[in-house]
């Protein structure tokens, strides 16, 4: 397995971390993986908020029922879609997952853990409106970061078989 292959399966949810801070250089390149993804016609829908501050950690993580997990992270991105840089509501949203899924990645091959987090969406409005953020950015998700507390359990993925529906 090439590097790329070995961290597209080998990355795991990481939902405790141990309380050491992401250096600014790994979070520069989770950050540049992200601005590397695709998207239609190459329009880059996204914006960042950055988060370490311990304050404001507390206050977003009180905005999902996954509080633990956010505030013991000692890194949070806030992931945007600027809706003034959006073509194609569908399209946008796809590039932003690209985009995640890239910081995920990069964070993984560094040796940091990572989560999605979906739940706070819920509250979405409360959120952008807590880190201040322009009235055209509209909450996607928040990456919670930090070094992992322990190694993660495997996970499991339907088999192959499943999803090819047909070949012609
Ligand atoms: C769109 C999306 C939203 C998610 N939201 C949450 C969440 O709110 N809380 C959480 O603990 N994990 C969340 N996850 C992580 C998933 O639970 C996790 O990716 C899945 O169980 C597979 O596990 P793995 O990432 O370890 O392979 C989310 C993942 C995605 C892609």
């Amino acid at each position: 397995m090439n590097d790329v292959l070995h961290a597209i399966r080998k990355r795991r949810s990481v939902r405790k971390f141990t309380g050491e801070p992401v250096p600014e250089s790994s979070l520069r390149v989770i950050l540049e993986a992200g601005r590397w993804a695709p998207s239609g016609l190459n329009n880059q829908p996204w914006k960042f908020v950055v988060i370490t501050d311990a304050t404001t950690r507390t206050a977003v993580a009180e905005k999902t029922k996954y509080r633990k997990v956010l505030e013991h992270a000692p890194l949070q991105i806030a992931v945007f879609l600027d809706q003034i840089l959006s073509y194609d509501r569908t399209k946008d949203i796809q590039a932003i997952g690209a985009c995640i899924q890239n910081m995920l990645l990069a964070a993984h091959s560094l040796g940091l853990g990572t989560v999605w987090m979906g739940e706070i969406l819920n509250r979405r409005e409360e959120v952008e409106g807590l880190l201040a953020v322009p009235a055209s950015f509209e909450l996607m998700g928040v990456i919670a970061a930090g070094h992992p507390y322990r190694k993660p359990a495997d996970s499991e993925r339907r088999a192959l078989d499943e999803l090819i529906f047909k070949r012609y």
